[in-house]
């Protein structure tokens, strides 16, 4: 059987990409916006201080851009003949403010180094 991973698709001789590891790659991006979601409704409400009000309330904003991005990638998920994912990847929480937001730093950066790849991959 072969196996697809995220940092390994099977890669065609054009530098192209099937379409069902399209699909699984497209499934991990939607489970990222599924923790990106999950993220920025918990963050929102429990960043607490004076000094986060204005993040809380942008966290909010995000929440429903994240919810928005989801439905773009499922609907493409959709239309290649595929099945959108129902799993998120993990959630990371703390207690701590600025550690909840270096988290939902690096899930952000990890997110962007992604949709540049799969560009790339759509463009082939
Ligand atoms: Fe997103």
């Amino acid at each position: 059987m072969k196996t697809t991973t995220e940092e390994n698709p099977t890669v065609h001789s054009a530098g192209t990409i099937s379409r069902n590891d399209l699909v699984q790659l497209l499934n991990e991006d939607l489970s990222r916006e599924y923790q990106a979601i999950i993220s920025y409704v918990v963050y929102s409400q429990v960043l607490s201080g004076a000094e986060y009000m204005n993040i809380a309330g942008e966290l909010e904003k995000h929440a429903e851009e994240e919810l928005s991005h989801a439905l773009i990638i499922s609907k493409q998920i959709d239309y290649l003949g595929g099945m959108p994912s129902v799993q998120s990847k993990p959630v990371r929480t703390s207690k701590k403010p600025k550690e909840m937001l270096q988290f939902d730093l690096e899930n952000e950066m990890v997110t962007i180094r992604n949709y540049r790849e799969r560009v790339r991959q759509c463009e082939g």
